[in-house]
């Protein structure tokens, strides 16, 4: 078995990081995103790895590498614009052959991993498996219409949706999921649709089985679902202090702190994590937090956000939540005169001020 992991597309819901990064590589508790999606496969005993890449090509190889570091390897698929999930599978077909694979969306989360759902594909053996999950927004997904157990039709972002039920970023397909990618046409969006491509299976009398599932699962392509990610995973780390913390300091809970990061005169509640080369001085680090590495946070206090590499936060005189820092950020008080606000702002930035 093979498996198809797909880091192309634009990340429209995330500019402006996305201007200039893969969305696929915002750590998530400080790992990025689609390592989560490499250890999956490769935990359900799946090495043959192809991932589809678009105009963060150098930055997802960068990162991933020929994936030796997982026991994996790596087979990068260039797709010259993001004509959609189907389009992607289509352009795979000299990479995965007649053999059967799963399809892992890259900027999916799922809890306990995928080997179950492999598990139950080659116990069954049907044409396709699709994970599915009840939704409280489902006109934002795939949606599948069930009777008695059985999927009678699968319509992508309606409406007006029949039921909460919508696709998970997990599919199991075998060779005839190919018949279907070239038959459909692109869909109002411009795109070939999988949920289409998958619909045109069951039309066909193909066996398309559903696995609902219970457990947490993210697509982490909005900011709420990403700081929503961060807090499910870090709930599930223990302390782990290998910083320097003086004893004017206290950490509470659940903190993760790495090597060569110095706390000074500080509160640290988790559950939280600050990654290596940091340093906080005379501040609050509330739960739900994950700090990458190589970042100054001086006379400040977060709380619920993400914040990436190598940012300084000094002297800010309220509370920051709910927030997601870019790469290299400054966040600092300024005594220039006129007293003012003075940004540097990408553009779709998102600033809420007091
Ligand atoms: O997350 C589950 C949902 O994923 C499903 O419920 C929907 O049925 C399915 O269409 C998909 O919807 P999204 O609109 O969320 O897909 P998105 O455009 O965010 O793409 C998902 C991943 O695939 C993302 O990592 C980018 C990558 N991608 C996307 C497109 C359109 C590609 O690599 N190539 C592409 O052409």
């Amino acid at each position: 078995m093979k498996a198809l992991i797909l880091s192309g597309g634009a990340g429209t819901r995330l500019r402006p990081i996305t201007h200039t990064s893969a969305k696929q590589l915002i750590p998530i508790a400080n790992k990025p995103i689609l390592f989560y999606g490499i250890e999956f496969i490769r935990d359900a005993g799946i090495t043959d790895i192809g991932i589809i890449v678009g105009e963060t090509k150098e930055e997802i190889k960068d990162a991933v590498s020929d994936g030796s570091k997982w026991g994996i390897k790596v087979t990068y698929i260039e797709q010259d614009a993001p004509l959609g999930l189907a389009h992607a599978v289509k352009i795979s077909q000299d990479f995965i052959r007649e053999e059967p694979f799963v399809m892992f969306l890259g900027d999916n989360i799922i809890k306990g991993g995928i080997k179950t759902f492999v598990e139950r594909f080659k116990s069954d053996q049907p044409n396709a498996l699709i994970l599915l999950t009840e939704v409280e927004n489902p006109q934002q997904f795939g949606v599948a219409e069930l009777n008695n157990g059985k999927i009678l039709r699968l319509i992508e972002k309606p409406k007006d949706p029949k039921s909460n039920l919508a696709l998970v970023g997990v599919y199991l397909f075998d060779k005839n999921i190919f018949e279907a990618v070239n038959k459909i046409s692109p869909s109002r969006r411009n795109e070939l649709e999988i949920t289409d491509a998958i619909q045109y299976l069951l039309e066909q009398d193909y066996t398309v089985n559903p696995y609902i599932i219970t457990g947490w699962w993210k697509d982490t392509g909005r900011l709420e679902d990403m700081l929503d990610a961060n807090r499910l995973i870090l709930d599930t780390r223990e302390q782990q202090i290998n910083g320097f913390v003086d004893n004017d300091s206290k950490i509470i809970g659940k903190v993760v702190i790495e090597e060569g990061t110095i706390i000074k005169n500080s509160t640290i509640r988790g559950p939280s994590i600050i990654g290596r080369d940091t340093q906080v001085i005379n501040s609050y680090i509330g739960p739900y937090t994950s700090i990458y590495f190589g970042t100054k946070i001086i006379n400040s206090e977060i709380e619920h956000s993400i914040v990436l590499e190598n940012c300084i936060i000094s002297d800010i005189s309220f509370r920051i939540e709910d927030s997601l820092i870019g790469k290299n950020v400054t966040v600092v008080k300024s005594l220039a005169k006129p007293k003012a606000y003075r940004f540097m702002l990408g553009d779709y930035s998102n600033v809420g001020i007091l």
